[in-house]
């Protein structure tokens, strides 16, 4: 199994849970390491930046919206398998899909404010993570 790294955000409904700590425990109990962590106030623009490719999708500005209105953990997450390991763990987009025992079925609302954003590819995760971090603020171990 390749070692990869993959962006992971906790969205504002979580952060507003106060439950950023469970998400890392999940994280660390898969055997994901958080190489890189930072808590940011997105810019409509940083927000738009991100999502770029969704600019054409009929929810782009309530996504934007969502995801500028209150401060997200933004981090990398490291180790074997980390893209699918990390989707794993957050489940369907849609929680009312997401399985039991999934971050989005035990902490999402909604499919517009569905807890975490994880990188979906090995391309889309090396743009993600450097959408982010420069490679000094990223500490493998
Ligand atoms: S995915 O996970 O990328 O395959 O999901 P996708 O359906 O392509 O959705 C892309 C991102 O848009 C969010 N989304 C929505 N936001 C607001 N309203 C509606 N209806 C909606 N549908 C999808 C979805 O959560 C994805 O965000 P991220 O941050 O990538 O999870």
């Amino acid at each position: 199994m390749a070692n990869q790294r993959t962006l992971s955000i906790i969205k504002p409904d979580a952060v507003a849970k106060n439950v950023i700590g469970e998400i890392y425990s999940r994280f660390e109990k898969a055997g994901l390491k958080i190489v890189a962590a930072k808590m940011l106030h997105l810019s409509k623009e940083q927000a738009e930046g991100f999502y770029a490719e969704h600019k054409e999708r009929g929810f782009f500005g309530e996504l934007v919206g969502f995801m500028t209105s209150g401060p997200v953990m933004v981090q990398v997450l490291e180790g074997d398998d980390a893209i699918a390991k990390n989707r794993e763990l957050m489940g369907a987009t849609n929680p009312k899909e997401a399985a039991p025992g999934t971050i989005r079925a035990d902490f999402a609302q909604s499919i517009d404010a569905n807890a975490v954003h994880g990188s979906d590819s090995p391309e889309s995760a090396e743009r993600e993570v450097a959408y982010f971090f420069s490679s000094d603020e990223i500490c493998p171990r």
